[in-house]
């Protein structure tokens, strides 16, 4: 297993292009099962994650052609079962349930697995289903679901936010009859990015980025293009590496109504902040000053950058109260950064952190997607060498994240392992 192997200290400068959002791109290739004609989609990020997603879709039938960042999807499906081998590589699989339903009446999907954060079970994504008419059993760890005579629009009610959830109930009341009403949806840009392809291809929503989406079921999509969405997670995270080593980055291509919680955040730590059209340059000031943050569903300080701003916390000037409100178990990064020398204390979903002028460099293992990357800041951070092993998770969600690092004055190198 490879590691990265980081000399910390420099301030990154520079500029860096971000890539299509990995979280929007999963789900829009999940939507190509639904197109009757084609879907081409571009600015797909080349990452572990969407390759599976392809493979998923590959494996049902879908004749998938990938062409650099672009994605051309058609034929739909010719097999409706998606096994446990290909699912269990990514909790996102789950996203093929609701297209696959809506268009053939039927799905055979196995449980998900993905990022080990908490429990998190699918039985809301369950739910949806069935309040459309589907029948669902579990059995086997497979999610099995029939609607014979199709899906019928109803109202789904999430008794908590779902983004996946949410996603899934979209895309499947598209082609159920009559409408739909999805009321406490997530409202995540990457939500609206899927609504808007859907329309694109001829679907019927309404209220997208609202808590209350209105769908009327049309009988079949058509071929479209759409554009995936930036990746707001990966901006964040290389906004807070600016602030965080006292460095001087444009985003380009980040939005900043995608990011304002974070932003806001962050002018508070002391970082100057200019956006312009397509553009965010985050400037750091000196040791950033100690910040509160609450992940909250979108706009809320989004879960997936909480590892990220924590790394930053340990050595911030004062104290910093992390509230983790969306997954249990999310803060498995804490005892790496524990093992660089900060100060932190859990209790429950709180992380109380202490900041400290310097960590201390040291091996470190990535456990997940963002605590991998909240560890690559630490060290981008710490003068010395530190040494990042179990990297194979960054490559889920990063796209060249050693070159666009690189270009800006960190000094990494892969090392085979
Ligand atoms: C998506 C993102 C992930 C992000 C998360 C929250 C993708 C591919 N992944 O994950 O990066 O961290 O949103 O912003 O877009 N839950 C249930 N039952 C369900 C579904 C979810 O209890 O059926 C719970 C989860 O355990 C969690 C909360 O709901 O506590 C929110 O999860 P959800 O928004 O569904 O996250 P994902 O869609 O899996």
């Amino acid at each position: 297993m490879d590691s990265l192997e980081i000399k910390g200290g420099p301030a990154l400068r520079g500029d860096i292009a971000i890539s299509g959002a990995k979280n929007a791109a999963l789900p829009l290739l999940a939507a190509g099962l639904m197109a009757t004609n084609r879907l081409v989609l571009n600015n797909v990020p080349r990452l572990a994650d969407t390759l599976s997603m392809e493979g998923l879709l590959g494996h049902l039938g879908v004749d998938v052609v990938r062409d650099g960042e672009q994605v051309t999807m058609s034929g739909g499906a010719t097999d409706f079962d998606a096994p446990y081998d290909l699912v269990s590589k990514m909790r996102a699989s789950v996203l093929v349930l609701g297209p696959l339903l809506a268009r053939y009446g039927e799905a055979r999907v196995s449980l998900p697995g993905g990022c080990a954060i908490g429990t998190r079970p699918v039985d809301l994504h369950i739910r949806a289903m069935q309040a459309l008419g589907a029948v669902v059993e579990l059995a086997d760890g497979y999610i099995q679901a029939r609607a014979r005579n199709g899906l019928q629009g109803g109202r789904i009610m999430f008794p908590m936010v779902s983004v996946g959830g949410t996603e899934n109930a979209l895309m499947a009341a598209v082609l159920a009859r009559g409408e739909t009403e999805i009321v406490n949806a997530a409202r995540e840009p990457e939500i609206t990015d899927l609504a808007n392809c859907l329309n694109a291809m001829g679907a019927k929503i309404e209220g997208h980025g609202t808590d209350t989406i209105r769908v009327q079921g049309v009988d079949e999509l058509h071929a479209a293009n759409h554009e995936v969405v930036a990746d707001r997670i990966e901006a964040g995270t290389f906004a807070i590496a600016a602030a965080m080593t006292d460095g001087d980055l444009t985003l380009h291509g980040a939005q900043e109504r995608h990011l304002d919680a974070l932003l806001a955040v962050l002018r508070d730590t002391g970082a100057t902040i200019d956006c312009a059209a397509g553009t965010i340059r985050v400037k750091g000031n000196g040791r950033p000053q100690a910040a509160d943050i609450t992940t909250d569903p979108f706009p809320g300080f989004p879960t997936d950058l909480q590892a990220q701003f924590m790394a930053m916390m340990c050595i911030a000037d004062g104290s910093s109260q992390i509230s983790e409100t969306i997954f249990e178990n999310r803060f498995m990064h804490v005892p790496e950064l524990l093992r660089m020398g900060a100060d932190i204390r859990v209790n429950g979903g709180t992380a109380m952190v202490r900041g400290r002028k310097s960590l201390t460099p040291a091996p470190v293992m990535a456990t997940d997607l963002r605590a991998s990357v909240s560890l690559v800041l630490a060290a981008l951070a710490t003068p010395g060498i530190s040494t990042v092993s179990r990297i194979y998770h960054l490559e889920r969600g990063y796209s060249d994240l050693e070159t666009k690092l690189g270009n800006c004055g960190a000094q990494l190198r892969r090392v085979k392992g």
